[in-house]
């Protein structure tokens, strides 16, 4: 089957395209700039452009049965009024262009599109977020709130909508780990901040088997925690990643040195949540990586 794909150039666009393609489906990606992403993907993938805030032409999903978006502006910058406009309006009209080209395309019967954790909002609750859990109330909640809104759109045309609330995804090659792997390699890693918010992490190669999983059951519609079914406190994250490197882990960061270091984007490392990936279990997802100890070993082997 045909599937088009956005964000193809990003942290998990490449091992998805490998892992549809080793699923025997035809990839098409839409991206600002196809040719350079094309260059980095296994042969016999094709490609179109596509600029969110612009229209997506419906001949850019011809044929398409299935559709996954994942672009978006990277949230690791600092973010002033412009930054926060494009991480905003990436996902907001992004979306909207992706789900007016598939409703005017007509082929299209599978949509998964990304949204994040980061819809329950930042804070240090231990309560446990399942995906009915209420939204949350600061920026990145009304970013994904707004993305998700856009996305679910695509069920008025009858096109069936997963929208995969990722969590922290986790590879040395990318993402959070990948900032974090420097100063926890010379020794000089730690908790931040109180150390109590937690962590929902997810090893990459479940979040993509996920978004494959959400694609391919069409029963599975309306929003799904892609989280491993153990999240644990930012400390524990410290702890466990040091062991697993065999470095000590005890150098604190307080809050407001990265607060000052990096201004509100210091939220997304002070502030966490506890979530839960309830609908993905019970629809029988099962987890290669379920604990944090496994999952840091087999990436950092
Ligand atoms: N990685 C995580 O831990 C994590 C956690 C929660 C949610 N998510 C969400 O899942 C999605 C995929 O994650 P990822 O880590 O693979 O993302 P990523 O590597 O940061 O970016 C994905 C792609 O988005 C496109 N993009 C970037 N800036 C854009 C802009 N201003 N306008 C339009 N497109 C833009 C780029 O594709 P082109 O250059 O090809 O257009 C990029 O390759 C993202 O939306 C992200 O927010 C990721």
């Amino acid at each position: 089957m045909k599937v088009a794909l956005t964000g193809a150039s990003g942290f998990l666009g490449p091992r998805l395209v490998q892992g549809l393609l080793e699923a025997g489906h035809q990839v098409h990606i839409l991206g600002r700039n196809p040719e350079r992403a094309l260059a980095r993907l296994p042969g016999g993938v094709t490609g179109a452009a596509f600029q969110a805030g612009e229209r997506l032409a419906p001949e850019a999903l011809a044929g398409a049965w299935a559709v996954i978006h994942l672009a978006g502006e990277p949230l690791n910058q600092r973010w002033n009024a412009e930054a926060k406009h494009r991480i905003r309006d990436s996902r907001v009209l992004g979306t909207r262009a992706v789900v007016e080209a598939m409703k005017a395309a007509g082929t299209v019967e599978r949509f998964v599109s990304a949204s994040a954790v980061g819809y329950y909002g930042g804070s240090h609750e231990a309560t446990p977020l399942t995906e009915e859990s209420p939204g949350g109330r600061d920026f990145l909640a009304g970013v994904c709130q707004g993305w998700e809104e856009e996305a679910l759109r695509a069920r008025e045309s009858g096109i069936r909508t997963a929208v995969a609330r990722l969590g922290v995804v986790l590879h040395p090659e990318g993402g959070a780990l990948h900032t974090m792997l420097p100063a926890f390699r010379m020794g000089a890693g730690g908790r931040v901040g109180s150390g109590k918010q937690y962590v929902s992490w997810i090893h990459r190669e479940d979040a993509v088997a996920a978004l494959r999983f959400l694609l391919e059951d069409p029963s599975l519609e309306g929003p799904f925690n892609i989280t491993a079914p153990e999240p644990v406190t930012n400390a524990e994250f410290a702890h466990a990643l040091g062991a697993a490197l065999g470095r000590p882990s005890v150098v604190h960061v307080p809050g407001f040195v990265l607060k000052a270091a990096l201004g509100e984007m210091s939220m997304v490392a002070l502030e966490g949540q506890r979530v839960l990936p309830r609908r993905l279990t019970e629809a029988g997802f099962t987890f290669r990586f379920p604990r944090l100890e496994e999952a840091l070993r087999a990436l950092l082997a």
